[in-house]
């Protein structure tokens, strides 16, 4: 089949690349010339475990191709899947001028049947307004020509975008079109072969259903954070606590883990829009409303337990952070809880020595000109001089530490841990001090 991708970010690259893998012939249309150059050169723009062989592979191939000019990227495709970014407005409502003008220019250089697919994510409501932009360029240029228009929500995670999409729990399709629905029942046919986990829905039910799921996760979250917050009070380890619940098949084991606040792209842009939508709609949605501040909270929750030990004024003291990036496997740095507790310790006074296996670039460039922090160029490195370790970002190579190393290096021998990484009494046993989430202290 003959697939346009609008947009050639996390989603819609991974979309482009998964799809010309299933024998699909794919182009990615994308406004960064400099996105676009890259990928022409065979290079990735991100960080995504498994992605570049299958860019590569697929473009050696013939089936994958990278431009900028969108007439022929128009003109290419059958299927015109849209994944531009949804950026939060400062209203918290999801911004749409990304996807209507990438709707628009379909309108504007179509010349036969389209199926427009909306793979961003976007408000309930966003289908009609893509199909009215196309329907205003056809007019404009008086031709009249018949299109689709389906919502087709992604629900990958970044850090394993290439397996979810290649694997997808399920695949969500909003359609009231019989020729359009049968198209992409077609295009994900190979990635269910063994179980046919497509569900086609109307398309409001569609657009919803993406954000509905992005809430649910975020509460867990946010719920867990809570209680983590309580479990330290009472004398309760909250990891314990998660074993005990998850083991209940009506709750799962899955993003039960408190940590220091959901980040990303997504989970804090899609929950605050989904609170607009309903306040847009005369809906109160409390519980989400609560979700967003808790994960707010959450973020001072290590800079807390740091000032609670050295003092509100940190001048003088230097802080190693071991993870920068929002979560492991990604050198995604939007809404990275990082970037909060980086600022709250150089406002206290504190200096910074940050360490990330992959996200360091990026987190120069999005923390350019802080007075105070510097970049370490591994995790040994980031611990000379320092008072104390934080960690912040659960990547594979911090599980397994020289404790040894971290003692010797550390001014005082303590490690406040976001993410639960270790068992206290290990921790304790090579004489480190050990404040973690939701457990008690071992000094
Ligand atoms: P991104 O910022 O990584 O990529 C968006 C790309 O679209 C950019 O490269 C940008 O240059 C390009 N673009 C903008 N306007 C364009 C236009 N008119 N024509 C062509 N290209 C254009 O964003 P992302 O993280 O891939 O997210 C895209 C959408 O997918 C969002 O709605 C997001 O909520 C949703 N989503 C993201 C993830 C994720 O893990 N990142 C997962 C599921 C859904
Ligand atoms: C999330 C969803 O998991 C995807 O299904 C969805 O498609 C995507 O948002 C999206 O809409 O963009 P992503 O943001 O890539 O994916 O990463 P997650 O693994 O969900 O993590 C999000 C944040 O929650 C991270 O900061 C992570 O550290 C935090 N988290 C996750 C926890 O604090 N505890 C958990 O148990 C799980």
């Amino acid at each position: 089949m003959k697939i346009t991708v609008v947009g050639a970010g996390y989603v819609g690259l991974v979309t482009g690349a998964c799809l010309a893998e299933m024998g699909n012939h794919v182009v990615c249309l994308d406004v960064d010339p400099r996105k676009i150059e890259m990928l022409q050169r065979g290079e990735i723009p991100i960080h995504e475990p498994g992605l570049d062989k299958v860019v590569q592979r697929n473009a050696a191939a013939g089936r994958l191709s990278f431009t900028t000019d969108m007439q022929a990227a128009v003109a290419h495709g059958t299927l015109q899947f849209i994944g531009v970014g949804t950026p939060p407005d400062e209203d918290g409502s999801a911004d749409l001028q990304y996807v209507l003008a990438a709707a628009r220019n379909i309108g504007r250089h179509m010349t036969d049947y389209k199926v427009i697919v909306d793979k961003s994510t976007v408000p309930v409501g966003t289908a009609d307004k893509v199909r009215a932009a196309v329907a205003d360029e056809l007019k404009t240029r008086g031709v009249d020509l018949a299109f689709a228009v389906v919502s087709n929500p992604e629900f990958l995670k970044e850090g394993a975008a290439v397996d979810d999409f290649m694997r997808p729990d399920r695949v969500v399709v909003g359609s009231d079109d019989e020729r359009a629905t049968l198209l992409m029942r077609a295009v994900y046919a190979p990635f269910m072969r063994n179980k046919d986990k497509l569900q086609v829905m109307d398309v409001r039910s569609a657009e919803f259903t993406k954000y509905a799921a992005n809430a649910m996760l975020a509460t867990r979250i946010s719920f867990m954070n809570e209680l983590s917050r309580l479990a330290e009070r009472v004398g309760a380890d909250i990891e314990a606590v998660r074993r005990g619940i998850g083991a209940d098949p009506r709750i799962g084991t899955h993003f039960l883990y408190a940590g220091t606040g959901y980040g990303g792209s997504c989970f804090p842009k899609d929950v605050k829009a989904l609170v607009r939508t309903g306040r847009e709609y005369g809906v109160e949605l409390q519980v989400l409303q609560s979700v967003e501040d808790a994960n707010e909270r959450q973020k001072s929750v290590l800079v807390d337990k740091v000032k609670a030990r050295f003092g509100a004024d940190l001048t003088g003291r230097t802080f190693a952070i071991w993870g920068l990036a929002f979560k492991p496997n990604t050198d995604d740095m939007r809404e990275a809880p990082s970037r909060v507790i980086i600022d709250a310790l150089l406002e206290a006074g504190a200096k910074v020595q940050a360490y990330d296996p992959v996200a360091t670039e990026e987190a120069q460039r999005v923390l350019a000109g802080r007075e105070g922090l510097t970049f370490a160029t591994g995790q040994q490195a980031a611990l000379e001089g320092a008072d104390a370790l934080l960690i912040v970002t659960e990547w594979m190579e911090f599980r397994n530490p020289d404790f040894d190393g971290i003692k010797a290096a550390l001014k005082q021998p303590v490690i406040f841990d976001g993410r639960n990484l270790y068992d206290p009494a290990l921790v304790r046993s090579f004489g480190l001090d050990y404040l973690s989430i939701g457990r008690p202290s071992v000094s």
